[in-house]
C-alpha cells in the first residue's frame, strides 16, 4: 500500500532499521502541549536547533486536536527531522494533561515542558540543562526575578492576576519558589515518574502542582527569563482556568482528600440549590402548583443548570458539544430521574412532617445532587 504524501515511506526498509537501531536515545525531551499553535511550530522547532547545538534532544508536541491543524503541521516537519515528535489526543483538552501525557511519552533522562507559542526564551534552556548537569532536580524559568517586576509579555489585568494567584499559593501553599505558575521548567525523569500518579490532569498549572505535591523536597533552582509576547495565535487561559486554579489549591490544601473535580462538582451543586430554591419559591408563589409539583420542577430547573455549568466547568476537558451535548442532557436527566425520586420523595416526607419548606427543599435537593454526581461520572461524561 502507499500513502499520498508520505516521503517516509520511500527509505529503504532496511537502512531505515539500521538508522533507527543506531540512532542514541535523546538527553533531553522538550514537551510542547499546543491549542491551535500551526503557525508557531516551525519557527519553535528552528529555536530549538539553534539554542542547543550541544544537547541531544527531541521535542514532542501533545496536541488535543487542534482545528486549526497543528498536529498535522507538526507530523510534515517531522517528517524531515527525526527529533520531533507528535502525541495528537482526540477527545480530551487540558494543558496539564497533556503536559502529563508528553512527559510519560519520553525515555529521555530529563525533560523539560515549554509553551509553543514562542513567549519562553529558548536559550534559558541549555543552562536550565546545565544545572540538572551540576544536581538540580528541578530548574524553573521564572518571570518574577526579583520578586517583583510583572511579565513584561502579559497585559495589566493579566498582570495583576498572575501576581495575585502568585501570592495566594505562596501563603496557602507554603511554596517558596518565587514564580510557582511559570509554565516554564526542566526535571529530572525520576522526579517524573515518582510524581505523576498523584498529579492532576485538569487545570493549567503543572508546575504548582509538582510544587505542592512533591514530599520528598527536590532540590529546585531558578533561572530568570523574560517572558515574551505572544506573536501568533491567541491564549487559551480563560475565567474558567481561573476557578479551575481555586480548585487545584483547595485540592492541595486539603492534602488531596478532594479531587478537582469534586471541588467543581461540589461548587456547581451549591449553586444549582441556589437554583433549586429560587424556582421553589417561584412555582410556590405561583399559587397553581402544590409543593410536589413545585419541588419536581424545581429539581429539574437545577438539573439543567447543573448540567450546563459542569459541562461548562467540571467536564470541560470531555466537553460535550453539539448532538452530544443534547444527549447528555438526556441522560443526565434519565439517570438523575432516579435521584429526582429520592429528592421528592425526601422533601415530600419532611415538609409533610411540618418542617420549612425551604429545609425540606434543601434536604431534597441534596439527595439529588449525590445521584447527580455519581451519573455524571459513570454515564454522561464517560471516558472517551
Ligand atoms: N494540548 C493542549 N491542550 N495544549 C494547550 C491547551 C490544551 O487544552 N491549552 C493551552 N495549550 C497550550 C498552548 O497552545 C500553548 O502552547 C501553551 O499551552 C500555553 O497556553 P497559552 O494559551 O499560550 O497560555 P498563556 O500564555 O496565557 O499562559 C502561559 O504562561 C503562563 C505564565 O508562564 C501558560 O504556560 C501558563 O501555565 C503560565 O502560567
Ligand atoms: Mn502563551
Amino acid at each position: 500500500m502507499r500513502l499520498a504524501g508520505s516521503e517516509v515511506l520511500e527509505v529503504e526498509p532496511f537502512a531505515a532499521e539500521w538508522m533507527l537501531a543506531q540512532r542514541p536515545a535523546p538527553q533531553l525531551s522538550v514537551i510542547v502541549p499546543t491549542f491551535n499553535e500551526a503557525g508557531n511550530a516551525a519557527e519553535l522547532v528552528k529555536a530549538l536547533d539553534r539554542a542547543m547545538p550541544d544537547i541531544a534532544w527531541e521535542v514532542i508536541f501533545v496536541d488535543d486536536d487542534s482545528p486549526d491543524g497543528t498536529a498535522a503541521a507538526v507530523r510534515q516537519l517531522a517528517a524531515g527531522d527525526h527529533r520531533i515528535r507528535c502525541i495528537r489526543r482526540i477527545g480530551r483538552r487540558g494543558l496539564s494533561g497533556a503536559t502529563i501525557e508528553g512527559m510519560l511519552a519520553s525515555t529521555a533522562g530529563v525533560v523539560a515542558v515549554m509553551d509553543g507559542d514562542l513567549q519562553h526564551d529558548e536559550a534559558l534552556l541549555a543552562r536550565m540543562f546545565g544545572e540538572i548537569a551540576k544536581g538540580a532536580d528541578l530548574v524553573i524559568g521564572t518571570r518574577y526575578a526579583d520578586g517583583q517586576t510583572p511579565p513584561s509579555g502579559l497585559n495589566a489585568l493579566r498582570q495583576k492576576g498572575s501576581a495575585w494567584a502568585t501570592a495566594i499559593c505562596k501563603r496557602l501553599l507554603k511554596i517558596r519558589a518565587t514564580d510557582p505558575l511559570s509554565g516554564f521548567f526542566m526535571i529530572r525523569r525520576e522526579a517524573v515518574d515518582a510524581i505523576a500518579p498523584k498529579l492532576s490532569t485538569q487545570g493549567f498549572k503543572i508546575l504548582l502542582d509538582i510544587l505542592a505535591t512533591q514530599k520528598t523536597g527536590l532540590r529546585v533552582v531558578e533561572l530568570p527569563f523574560e517572558f515574551r509576547a505572544r506573536r501568533s495565535g491567541q491564549s487559551k487561559l480563560d475565567e474558567l482556568v481561573v476557578i479551575e486554579y481555586l480548585s487545584l489549591i483547595l485540592a492541595k490544601a486539603t492534602g488531596d482528600a478532594l479531587s478537582i473535580r469534586f471541588i467543581l462538582f461540589a461548587f456547581v451543586g451549591a449553586s444549582g440549590v441556589v437554583v433549586h430554591l429560587l424556582a421553589l419559591k417561584a412555582g410556590l408563589a405561583l399559587g397553581a402548583l402544590v409543593f410536589t409539583s413545585a419541588q419536581a420542577a424545581a429539581s429539574y430547573a437545577a438539573m439543567t443548570w447543573n448540567f450546563f455549568l459542569n459541562n461548562q466547568l467540571t467536564y470541560r476537558d470531555r466537553r460535550l458539544k453539539g448532538l452530544g451535548a443534547l444527549k447528555g442532557l438526556l441522560s443526565f436527566y434519565a439517570v438523575c430521574s432516579v435521584g429526582t425520586l429520592a429528592n421528592v420523595g425526601v422533601a415530600h416526607l419532611m415538609y409533610g412532617d411540618q418542617t420549612n419548606w425551604w429545609i425540606a427543599g434543601t434536604a431534597g435537593a441534596l439527595m439529588g445532587a449525590v445521584f447527580n454526581y455519581a451519573a455524571t461520572s459513570i454515564v454522561t461524561w464517560r471516558r472517551a
